[in-house]
């Protein structure tokens, strides 16, 4: 018998148009890693994520977390599961901009239910930690860019997922922050046993995974130190 791993991408394809972006890819990713994904400007890296979490169908291939067949859910049951079980950090943070900074982080609370006064205090006390506490009530477009990066990380862990996906996740923060940002992003999967998977160019970022894997040629390879 083999054990599958938690994350299992197999022989999974993608082209935009006639453009290959992964050539039968394939990736294995133990429950309660912190993998880093490597790889030039357009290798593919936010597709994996994308893949990964169910936002985008795979053009062959298939990929599966925590034995659910992604590909073969209904889009019901895949909005389902990315409202429990998945926080996505995207590279250009995706807040809304109609809805205040504690709002945005407080949505995957309402959206699993939880009641109102505790999804804010929960919210505001992420936000704090984060740094970020005095931006709660303005809106994403009053706050700086490293601000709405840290308030997007608040919105992808505040519901406690079983999988995070982070997408360049440090990016548009200075050396110190980013190292605070990651630091507690680390610690906030570590201490739940969360997946974490970072797509990042920064060495820093990569230096603290458990795993550093590189897209190249639309294939995954295994880096090695
Ligand atoms: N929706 C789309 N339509 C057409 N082409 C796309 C689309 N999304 C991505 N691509 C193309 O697919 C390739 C991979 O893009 P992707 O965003 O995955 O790269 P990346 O490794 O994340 O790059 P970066 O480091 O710049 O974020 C790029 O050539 C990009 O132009
Ligand atoms: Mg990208």
């Amino acid at each position: 018998m083999t054990t599958q791993a938690w994350i299992e991408v197999r022989e999974v394809s993608k082209a935009y148009g006639a453009q290959p972006v992964l050539d039968r890819a394939s990736l294995a990713i133990e429950r309660g890693t912190l993998v880093a994904v490597i790889g030039r400007s357009g290798s593919g890296k936010s597709t994996l994520l994308r893949l990964i979490g169910g936002l985008e169908p795979a053009d062959s291939g298939t990929v599966r977390v925590g034995g659910a067949d992604l590909g073969a859910y209904s889009e019901a049951q895949r909005a389902a599961w990315r409202r429990r079980d998945l926080g996505f950090v995207f590279q250009f943070f995706n807040l809304l901009p109609t809805l205040t900074v504690v709002e945005n982080v407080e949505l995957p609370l309402a959206l699993n239910a939880v009641a109102a006064p505790e999804a804010r205090r929960r919210s505001h006390a992420l936000l704090q930690e984060l740094g970020v506490g005095s931006c709660a009530e303005r809106f994403p477009e009053e706050i700086s860019g490293g601000e709405q990066q840290r308030v997007a990380i608040a919105r992808a862990v505040v519901h406690e997922p079983q999988l995070v996906l982070a997408d360049e996740p440090t990016g548009n923060l200075d050396l110190e922050t980013a190292g605070q940002v990651l630091a507690l992003l680390r610690h906030t999967c570590e201490s739940r046993g969360t997946t974490l998977v970072i797509a990042t160019h920064s060495a820093d970022v990569a230096a603290q995974a458990t795993r550093v894997i590189g897209i190249r040629g639309g294939r995954i390879e295994e880096q090695t130190s």
